[in-house]
């Protein structure tokens, strides 16, 4: 086992480590920067049958919901097409209204998960085309799909899931650029994109170089008894994912917000012992961010926040701040998950716990 961890104290950490290479392998034999090239082979031949979609709906659990939910953003923002998602427990038995003119995508790590196994056979059996997003070669999700698509984010073993969602947000980059060819995007606009992905594995190297800092971020917050993670536009899902991974391996309880949507509830829980960790890059949401961020603080919250390298008005504002790479709105949760990841790894290891194996989890929920 030691082996297999290549010299890291736990899978996990192993795993979040790896993620540089895993976003470059998803795009391995699927783009060439040269000409702005990009070919999903698993989809090829029902890639028409999905631009013409009326709607898309995508079904996951846990992670992969997560991963689901950028899906959505990211389909919507360039190819323009309706996506709708939904946790796949909740399709399974709400009777859902979809037909032969939708597509449904499940998305899965394991292609195992019961739920989601459920949903995609229920969106068959309605006379949707169903697609897959899965990691495991040959699992039942990926058998039972009409066409699909692998995340080669090699075997992941931490219960808790880091490089399979980053791997599963870069296939769902490319997917929403494949859907906007010919349609919503110019072959020059598809070829930047792909261009700031293939830029990605160097800034989270990077971003993974700060490491000791993060750690001692962790040193400092972790006997807090909640969290409070906010995010607004792409940042909102991975808000909800910072906050998972917490509360998976640590047993903090943490929420993951809508940044605005916190004066509806959240706000009303914030005081000196509530750490907030606010996702603050500079995209279109960035103003709005910092008024979130003096709300917090006017009600001697302490935050946390994750900001583009150069920015200045953040620090003035926050206890802390981690300095990521730049990067525009849509690419930026393939950055702003990882010091996420390495938090709540560093804080659960500095808490005693077992975070590879965090207590009543499975890896795979293969029964209801
Ligand atoms: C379990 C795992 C999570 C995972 C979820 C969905 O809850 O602990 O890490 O995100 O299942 O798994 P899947 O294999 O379908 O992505």
């Amino acid at each position: 086992e030691k082996i297999e961890k290549g010299g890291f104290e736990h899978f996990m950490l192993k795993e979040i480590f790896e993620q540089p290479e895993v976003v470059h392998d998803v795009m391995r034999g699927r783009v060439r920067l040269d000409e702005g090239w990009l070919r999903l082979g698993g989809i090829a031949d029902y890639l028409d049958r999905l631009k013409q979609a009326k709607r898309i709906v995508i079904c996951a659990c846990g992670t992969s919901w997560h991963a689901a939910l950028l899906g959505e953003y990211l389909i919507e923002e360039f190819a323009r097409i309706p996506v709708e998602v939904d946790y796949a427990s909740e399709f399974r038995y709400r009777n859902p209204l979809v037909g032969v003119e939708d597509v449904v995508i499940v998305i899965s790590q394991s292609g195992e998960t019961a739920d989601t196994l459920a949903a995609l056979r229920t969106a068959k059996e309605k006379g949707a085309m169903v697609m897959g997003i899965c990691n495991v070669v040959g699992s039942t999700i990926a058998r039972e799909t009409v066409c699909g698509m692998y995340t080669h984010a090699g075997p992941e073993i931490g219960v808790a899931s880091t490089k399979a969602f980053t791997a599963q947000v870069a296939m769902l980059y490319m997917l929403a650029l494949s859907l906007s060819k010919g349609r919503t995007m110019s072959d020059s606009e598809i070829t930047l994109h792909l261009r700031e992905l293939s830029e990605i594995p160097e800034k989270v190297a990077r971003i993974l170089e700060l490491d000791s800092q993060i750690k001692l971020i962790a040193e400092r917050f972790k006997d807090a008894k909640n969290f409070l993670y906010l995010g607004r536009g792409f940042n909102f899902p991975v808000a909800l994912e910072g906050a998972l991974k917490l509360k998976e391996i640590s047993y903090i309880h943490a929420e993951g917000y809508p940044a605005a949507e916190m004066k509806h509830g959240p706000i009303a829980l914030i005081d000196e012992d509530m750490p907030v960790i606010i996702l603050a890059t500079r995209d279109n949401t960035y103003a709005k961010i910092l008024s979130n961020i003096e709300e917090v603080r006017s009600r001697k919250g302490r935050v946390i926040a994750i900001a583009s390298e150069g920015d200045t008005e953040v620090s003035r504002l926050t206890e802390e701040v981690i300095y990521i790479p730049q990067a525009s709105g849509p690419i930026t949760p393939l950055l702003t998950v990882v010091p996420l990841q390495l938090l709540a790894y560093h804080i659960a290891t500095l808490r005693g716990c077992n975070v590879d194996r965090p207590r009543n989890l499975a890896k795979s929920v293969t029964v209801e």
